[in-house]
């Protein structure tokens, strides 16, 4: 079954109305040509192609990790046969089938495409068209068939009113036999409105061949949802948000209100977690089991253990959380802060760079920036790491069994050693050994009788009345 696959991504996408390449633009968390490639690779082709033409070098460098992708260059967008044309030096003068997708129809599953090359084959056909009936075709090319036959696509705007009124749709993915297939595209004339070069144009020629013109009807027509709008983009994200959260649902996790909840398309989530309303989990998150994820938390590239809850309104981000720890409400951990097991960071608390250790606690209005902080220990109210000299950042190192008093500054770098207590309200500059006490701060000295002793002084000098 494996075969050749091309994917066009060379368009302007000017309904778009964006700077950025239209197949960057991110749907669940990924491109949108990604999805695209996911479906592609799942088929284990021979060769995958890219047409990139306008921002190619954006649209090349968002494929970076795709190592095995061959790029062409279209290097004037004059429509989808021309872009399939620029191709000729990746596939010309081989044999067998090319699967022809579009940068902006990305929720095509794998499955579909193995239907479309199966009849594609079975049918010794020069052209098979995955084609959708749309409750609302608008925007699409139309399946004009004679006598049940597929005998042309018209486009939107080159259509007649009856035309118009036509449900079945071209879904712009296509399986092609390459033996005749280059030499075909150079017969397509531009057309249209647009005076482009159309991909659908072989239709007519195969047809005058009277080569096989196949068709093969998606029965999910969202499958073939192409994304040419900021609007489009929107509907398609609610379809992709409403089967990720269909499919967590599914594998036992408990999401109060579907309707609120974002999680992208490579999160995990385990068995028994449970997520209240206006919950997003995005990027590489991993999620464990019977976690619960409050409102209004925002989850990104993290990994959360079993057990864990993350109150209200926390921000975390590319943090590792261990299980049965308990985050927030409010707290905001930042990339590399490793939460141990059974640990606490409570509200108004900053995370950087920091391993707090297990069972330990940093409870309220704290900061903590490149700081590895042992196991049990206690990170009173409002102490702060001053990580930040101006220039550089220093660390602090904590060791295990540390108290350390609210309102204290730790000046980094410096290390309390394990067991030692820190008297609160202390400015720490000098490391404090293990098992002593570091104290820091100015001796209080009281004055006696000083406010009588002051509205006394305030009465004599008031004038008299
Ligand atoms: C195209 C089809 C239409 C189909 C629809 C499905 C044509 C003429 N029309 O219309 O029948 O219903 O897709 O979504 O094929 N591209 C290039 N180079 C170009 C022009 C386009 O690479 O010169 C790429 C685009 O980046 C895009 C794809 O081809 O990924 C489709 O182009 P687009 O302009 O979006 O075509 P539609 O108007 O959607
Ligand atoms: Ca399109």
């Amino acid at each position: 079954m494996a075969s050749h696959i091309l994917i066009l991504a060379a368009g302007q996408g000017t309904r778009m109305r964006s700077g950025r390449p239209k197949v960057l633009h991110r749907l669940a968390g990924l491109p949108l040509i990604e999805h695209v490639l996911r479906a592609a690779s799942a088929l284990t082709p021979h060769s995958t192609g890219v047409v990139v033409g306008h921002l190619a070098d954006q649209v090349r460098a968002g494929l970076v990790d795709h190592a095995s992708l061959r790029f062409v260059l279209q290097t004037e967008q004059r429509g989808t046969g021309h872009a399939l044309l620029q191709a000729e030096p990746l596939f010309g003068g081989q044999r067998g089938a090319l699967v022809v997708l579009s940068g902006d129809v990305p929720l095509i599953r794998p499955e579909t495409l193995r239907r479309l090359i199966q009849t594609h084959e079975r049918a010794d056909a020069a052209l098979t068209v995955l084609t959708a009936t749309l409750a609302r075709p608008y925007g699409y090319g139309r399946i004009v068939r004679k006598d049940g036959r597929l005998s042309r696509v018209v486009e939107e705007r080159d259509a007649s009113e009856t035309q118009r009124q036509l449900t079945e749709i071209n879904s712009g993915i296509y399986a092609l036999a390459l033996a005749p297939l280059f030499d075909a595209l150079r017969e397509i004339r531009a057309s249209g409105a647009l005076n482009e070069i159309y991909l659908p144009g072989l239709v007519t020629i195969y047809r005058r061949r009277g080569l096989a013109v196949e068709t093969v009807c998606v029965e999910n027509p969202d499958e073939v949802r192409g994304i040419n709008s900021q609007t489009e983009l929107a509907e398609v994200r609610q379809i992709v948000r409403q089967s990720k959260n269909e499919e967590l649902m599914a594998a036992g996790v408990t999401i109060e209100d579907p309707a609120t909840t974002y999680v992208d398309t490579d999160v995990t989530v385990g068995p028994d977690t449970v997520i209240h309303p206006g919950v997003i989990l995005e990027g590489r998150t991993r999620i464990g089991a019977r976690c619960e994820l409050h409102s209004g938390v925002r989850i990104v590239d993290s990994t959360l253990g079993d057990n864990v809850l993350i109150n209200n309104h926390c921000v975390i981000q590319g943090a590792t959380i261990a299980q049965d720890a308990r985050v927030g409400p409010f707290a905001h951990l930042r990339p590399e802060t490793v939460v141990g097991k059974a640990a606490r960071i409570g509200n108004f608390v900053e995370t950087k760079k920091t391993s707090l250790g297990d069972g330990s606690k940093a409870n309220h209005l704290t900061y903590l920036g490149d700081a590895t902080i042992g196991s049990g220990v206690n990170v009173g109210a409002g102490t702060i790491t001053c990580n930040y000299d101006g220039g550089q950042k220093h660390p602090t190192t904590i060791g295990d069994r540390v108290f350390i008093g609210s309102g204290t500054e730790l000046i980094a770098p410096v290390t309390l050693g394990d067991g030692a207590y820190v008297a609160a309200g202390s400015c720490i500059t000098n490391d404090v050994p293990a098992g002593a006490l570091g104290v820091a701060r100015a001796r209080q000295v009281n004055k006696e009788d000083w406010v009588t002793r002051r509205k006394a002084d305030r009465n004599t000098s008031l004038p008299d009345v």
